[in-house]
């Protein structure tokens, strides 16, 4: 249990000991500093209860305080808002016990397994702004649920099935007719054949083949066909698919780890087909497909539904599945082969209907156990200036690779070349950048929309990553600054500032544990800002290395370590990286 948390209880049971019976003693941050650093506001309630005066009832309480030497200026406001201080030592002493050891700051919980589905990068297409989104908050949202004790495996759910890939195939034929792929006699082994692309060439050939489909019919039909072929493992046609998938996942890969963006699991849609048929049958079984005009859908509406809730389609008319039957198979897939607590869903908001319609039709078809939590965690666009999705200048689509160039461009030239040679330039731009980006795209609430703002993500002041990064750098180097001096216990913490830091820092389960209940990360990146700026007052006010008073300044070099620790751990929750030096 947390320091914070065990303080409530320790709280509760005093007013207990008052003569009093709270459910849920709630110990307040107070917003007026010079009055007390908590409140405690249970009285109210507790004399409609009693029927007593709030007032006697606050001070039968405050008598129990003042005889507790933890705590301090003890007074009450109001009608009975119990202010209280913790003293300075208690305070330093809590702040020890964190920095021995920061799982006393952490509310671990009772362990879940959990499959986050994240990512969802497409094969043969380029990653594009709107996948940044998922990477990042699914890679944070992981990063979280593990810090509180959770097991975690990311999936990519690659989009790797249906007709996208079946044109790509098909566009490959057109191009390269003498491949081995598509020559019937052919009987040696596919892994030998020398195939003439690359990622770069994928990405052009799908827009080709797909601009082709939608102008000739007969073009279609053949990208249909193929489709059919590489679904039903045809030799050949098969084989080539999957020459594409490894081309272009290594590539997905690579901009996800420059990311910092990992995964354990690659698997894609279109390995949930070895479950169409199963899935098709436990719907047919429990008599809930309904047949419409040669399709089979399932009703998905319920009664007290506000919205219109379309029925979800299972198969379509050509015998085909839809996006939402290899999600629904997908759920089978992952029922058996990890039999998860939770599915977390990490995907665009505005593909919130298709999630409505998959997990209503899991729990009518009973996919999983009633108590397996399915959850989409939505999120909202990266926008431009004009309000819209943002685009390249011409109109575009802006690829994921092309947004890390531009905020690159602006990092490189905040990199002080004093501090960074020339050579390792370029790589400390290059983190920077990210952490520009990510820190960026974490700090609205996930389900709003935010605009792209490239001199304001990189800027060195302000609520900005390279802002943090900057930071905590600075602390480590007055660290190693201070290696020689001692730094074992915090003995006093009497400044304001100081005080304020450690208040913060005992806030800190609260927030983690907040943040995971919602599945937000707004919190912790205003939590690590508001750390980091109270540090850099402090600071500002100190000079650490050269005061005289040592048992002071061994406090603040521990404070320092401690505040170094936890922006550490939080950064990299958030999944930024600190370079040595920017
Ligand atoms: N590939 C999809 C897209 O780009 C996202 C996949 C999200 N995950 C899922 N299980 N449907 O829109």
């Amino acid at each position: 249990m947390s320091i914070i948390k065990e303080l409530t209880a320790s709280l509760k049971e005093i007013v207990n000991n008052a003569g009093y019976e709270v459910e849920n003693l709630i110990l307040q941050p107070s917003g007026r500093k010079d009055l007390g650093q908590f409140q405690i506001n249970d009285a109210m309630p507790l004399a409609k209860k009693y029927g007593k005066a709030p007032r006697m009832i606050a001070e039968d309480i405050a008598k129990l305080l003042e005889q507790d030497n933890r705590f301090t200026n003890i007074n009450i406001a109001g009608p009975g808002f119990i202010n209280i201080t913790l003293t300075d030592e208690y305070l330093s002493e809590l702040m020890n016990k964190i920095s021995e050891d920061l799982n006393t700051n952490i509310d671990k919980e009772q362990p879940k397994k959990i499959v986050l589905d994240y990512g969802g990068a497409n094969v043969a297409k380029a990653l594009h702004v709107g996948h940044l989104r998922s990477a990042n908050i699914g890679e944070a949202l992981k990063r979280l649920a593990r810090l509180l004790g959770h097991e975690v495996l990311g999936d990519a759910h690659l989009g790797d099935y249906g007709r996208p890939l079946g044109l790509v195939v098909l566009e490959l034929k057109h191009m390269y007719p003498e491949l081995p792929y598509f020559d019937e006699s052919y009987e040696g082994d596919y892994s030998e054949v020398e195939l003439p692309i690359t990622n770069a060439d994928l990405e052009k050939i799908y827009p080709l083949a797909s601009t082709k489909a939608k102008e000739d019919e007969a073009y279609l039909e053949e990208g249909r066909e193929v489709t059919a072929k590489i679904q039903s493992y045809e030799r050949g046609y098969y084989d080539l698919w999957k020459r594409v998938v490894e081309i272009s996942k290594a590539d997905i890969d690579k901009t996800y780890k420059e990311l910092n963006v990992d995964f354990e699991l690659w698997l894609g849609e279109s390995d949930s087909a070895e479950y169409f048929e199963e899935l098709i049958k436990i719907f047919e079984d429990k008599n809930i497909i309904v047949e419409s005009e040669g399709a089979k859908i399932v009703e998905v509406i319920k009664e007290d539904d506000k919205a219109p809730m379309p029925p979800l389609l299972l198969v379509k008319s050509n015998g085909s599945v839809s996006y939402e039957t290899t999600d629904l198979a997908t759920i089978l897939q992952r029922k058996k082969d990890y039999n998860p607590d939770e599915i977390w869903y990490c995907v665009d908001g505005r593909q919130d209907l298709h999630f409505e319609q998959v997990f209503r039709a899991a729990r009518k078809a009973e996919l999983v156990d009633e108590n397996v939590v399915l959850d989409f965690i939505g999120f909202g666009t990266m926008n431009g200036k004009d309000g819209k999705p943002f685009k390249t200048r011409d109109g575009g689509v802006m690829t994921l690779k092309s947004l890390i160039e531009l905020v690159n461009e602006e990092t490189l030239k905040r990199i002080n070349p004093e501090t960074v040679p020339e050579e390792e330039r370029a790589e400390v731009a290059k983190t920077v950048a990210i952490a520009a980006l990510k820190y960026a795209d974490l700090l609205p609430y996930r389900g709003t929309d935010y605009i792209f703002e490239v001199e304001k993500f990189a800027d060195l002041e302000g609520k900005t990553g390279p802002y943090l990064l900057y930071s905590t750098i600075r602390m480590k180097s007055l660290l190693n600054k201070a290696k020689e001096l001692k730094q074992e216990k915090i003995h006093t913490l009497k400044g304001e500032t100081e005080t304020e830091i450690a208040l913060t820092i005992l806030n800190l389960p609260i927030v983690l544990t907040r943040s995971l209940e919602t599945k937000t990360l707004n919190d912790i990146a205003e939590y690590v800002y508001k750390l980091t700026s109270l540090y850099n007052k402090f600071y500002a006010e100190n000079k650490v290395l050269v005061e005289e008073n040592k048992e002071l300044q061994e406090s603040w070099l521990v404070l320092t370590k401690l505040v170094y620790d936890i922006n550490n751990v939080l950064l990299d929750v958030l999944g930024l990286k600190v370079p040595e030096k920017m």
